[in-house]
């Protein structure tokens, strides 16, 4: 009768460890809550859930100062509301503060998913982990977000990349337009909170310094640092400024044959004050296809400019959030970048250099681009 008992109590426990333990796995009708570590990309890919069709949707932007940003506020309200979402997009006017109201107002107000393109790369952290902590999926777009767990992935063209198609037409453009070397030329850098801006720099001295080295190109000034050529807040002004003092100090007896500049403002900036100062026009790089500068390249005003297209980006982005909405999570990705926290998921596009040689062809499918080369 012992034996019996025993027998009985053990097939009892082997039966309740077997229902504690049988069921870890989260069932596909009913997916997890996404897990508070889920966004180490590290990780095995997390089962996650997704959320309502319609969901808020809220959209952060640093500033509306260049074209690629009022490009970006107008196409994420088409196709944000064209998939069916409600969306919340703000802009902050270069103000780190007002984009942690922004953000904040967005996770009060329920949004799914929060897109930020940061004004400066490690100022969003404490509130970018309350936004995760809530449940929400944060998206850095165009810009990375640097130190802060409170990143699931980050839509941006290459930034390196970028610097090094803006140097290597800053040398096409000196050979094709200012006789034979050595040249004289000055960097600029832009806004130095922004996290593209040193890479801009890095991936163009990456191509300039062996010519540096070996005396084909003369930085007259000996302003070679990134702190020393960077553009507080991306202020067109202050670049006119920074250009005007380099020329009445450094050229008022030479030529000045090139300026490596990191985005169109900057380098109409830079040509402006060039002109004012009665030199003749430099080759100056820049950035985003902007109208005016689609416009300066086709008279030869400016030398070239880089194509980084909202719409591409935008569109990247919507499918992303489409993903998550469907419950389908990150889509896959080869690209991972440690921010200083985490290795973050990053959905790379690439940027394409426009002169006007190939101005034609690179805005073929771009009527309003298209336009302006007349
Ligand atoms: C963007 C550029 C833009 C610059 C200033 C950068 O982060 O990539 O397209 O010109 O910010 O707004």
């Amino acid at each position: 009768m012992k034996k019996l008992i025993a027998l009985l109590l053990a097939l009892v426990m082997v039966l309740a460890m077997t229902a504690c333990g049988g069921r870890t796995e989260p069932t596909t009708d009913a997916p997890a809550e996404k897990p508070a570590d889920s966004n180490n990309a590290a990780d095995e890919p997390a089962v996650v859930a997704g959320f309502e069709e319609g969901a808020t949707i809220g959209v952060s932007l640093p500033w509306l100062g260049t074209q690629n940003w009022k490009e970006a506020e107008e196409m994420f309200k088409a196709e944000l509301e064209a998939a069916g979402f409600k969306p919340i997009i703000q802009a902050a006017d270069n103000k780190v503060p007002q984009q942690q109201q922004q953000i904040e107002s967005m996770i009060q107000n329920g949004a799914k998913v929060i897109v930020v393109g940061p004004i400066d790369g490690t100022q969003l952290g404490a509130v970018l982990e309350e936004a995760k902590a809530a449940g929400i999926y944060v998206i850095g777009y165009d810009r990375l977000l640097e130190n802060t767990t409170g990143v699931d992935g980050v839509v941006q063209f290459g930034s390196v990349k970028t610097g090094e198609l803006q140097a290597q037409a800053l040398l096409d453009g000196l050979k094709e337009k200012k006789g034979e070397g050595p040249w004289n030329i000055e960097l600029f850098g832009g806004g130095p909170a922004d996290p593209n801006a040193p890479n801009f720099f890095k991936g163009a001295m990456s191509v300039l310094q062996p010519l540096i080295d070996d005396g084909t190109l003369t930085i007259v000034s000996g302003q070679t640092d990134f702190t020393q050529c960077a553009t507080m807040d991306w202020d067109n002004s202050k670049a006119q400024a920074r250009m005007d003092s380099l020329l009445s100090g450094f050229y008022a007896d030479k030529e000045i044959h090139g300026v490596l500049s990191p985005n169109d403002g900057i380098a109409r900036a830079i040509i402006t004050s060039c002109e004012q100062a009665g030199q003749e026009i430099p080759v100056v790089s820049g950035l985003d296809a902007e109208n005016e500068s689609v416009e300066w390249v086709w008279s030869g005003r400016q030398y070239s400019t880089v194509a980084k297209p909202t719409d591409a980006l935008v569109a990247q982005t919507v499918e992303i959030i489409k993903s998550l909405q469907a419950g389908n999570g990150m889509p896959a990705t080869d690209v991972l970048v440690n921010n200083g926290k985490i290795d973050v998921l990053v959905y790379e596009l690439p940027p394409v250099v426009v002169t006007k040689d190939n101005a034609e062809e690179v805005f073929a499918n771009d009527p309003g681009r298209l336009e302006l080369l007349k």
